[in-house]
């Protein structure tokens, strides 16, 4: 096996078990979990997944739907679906992670993904969405949340800005080879 062969394999098998152990904590953390009433705003259900893959792709326009499969698996609680009367109109999906600080550890959570259905955009659903989940996350001792947008996506950072998230740094290659993200964080506690 070739020096490259051993490296991609090697990252495929780091980038496996971050994510293992990036799922374990939310599994743990939202064991928990408390609900409050939302209006319009709901957890995931498996019938609705055709539908948020479908919202996925207009908003990204990427089809890839393994994210998504496995966060409606193992986080359902902080997968946020809102509705227009019976219809999905968009989602978002955070996990949590902890944060060692000197008052010990803090739990942040980090959106995922958030898209909107592009024949509801402009009309605050998703400025709702994250009202509504934002709530949530504070009853649960929550203290803040993270997000990476693309330099160049100004709808999002317009929408993060309007809910209070600060720009904290830029960021290379993250949000894809070459491009730019803005990490944001909206501190709630
Ligand atoms: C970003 C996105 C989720 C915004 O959802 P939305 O429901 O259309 O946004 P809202 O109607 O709640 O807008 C709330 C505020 O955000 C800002 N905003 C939203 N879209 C905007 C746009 N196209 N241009 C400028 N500002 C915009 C405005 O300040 C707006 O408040 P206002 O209408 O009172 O001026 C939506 O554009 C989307 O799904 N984009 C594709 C996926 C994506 O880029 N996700 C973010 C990845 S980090």
């Amino acid at each position: 096996m070739g020096l490259t062969k051993i490296q991609v394999t090697l990252n495929i098998y780091v980038t496996s078990f971050e994510r293992w152990i990036q799922d374990t904590i939310t599994t743990l953390y939202t064991i928990k979990w408390r609900q409050v009433e939302k209006e319009n705003v709901v957890s995931i259900e498996d019938s609705m997944l055709p539908e948020i893959i479908r919202i996925q792709s207009e908003g990204f326009g990427t089809k890839s739907r393994n994210g998504v499969k496995r966060y409606s698996k193992r986080m359902k609680k902080i997968f946020y679906v809102i509705k227009s009367y019976d219809q999905v109109v968009g989602y978002c999906i955070y996990y949590l992670k902890p944060i060692l600080s000197l008052n010990g550890f803090k739990k942040k959570s980090v959106i995922y993904s958030i898209s909107i259905d592009m024949n509801f955009r402009r009309k605050h659903y998703g400025e709702k969405l994250l009202k509504e989940s934002i709530k949530e996350m504070r009853l649960n001792g929550i203290s803040s949340i993270i997000l990476y947008v693309n330099t160049e996506n100004l709808p999002a950072i317009r929408l993060y800005e309007k809910m209070g998230f600060r720009k904290i740094k830029e960021i290379k290659d993250i949000c894809g080879p070459k491009e730019t993200c803005y990490e944001m964080e909206l501190r709630i506690l």
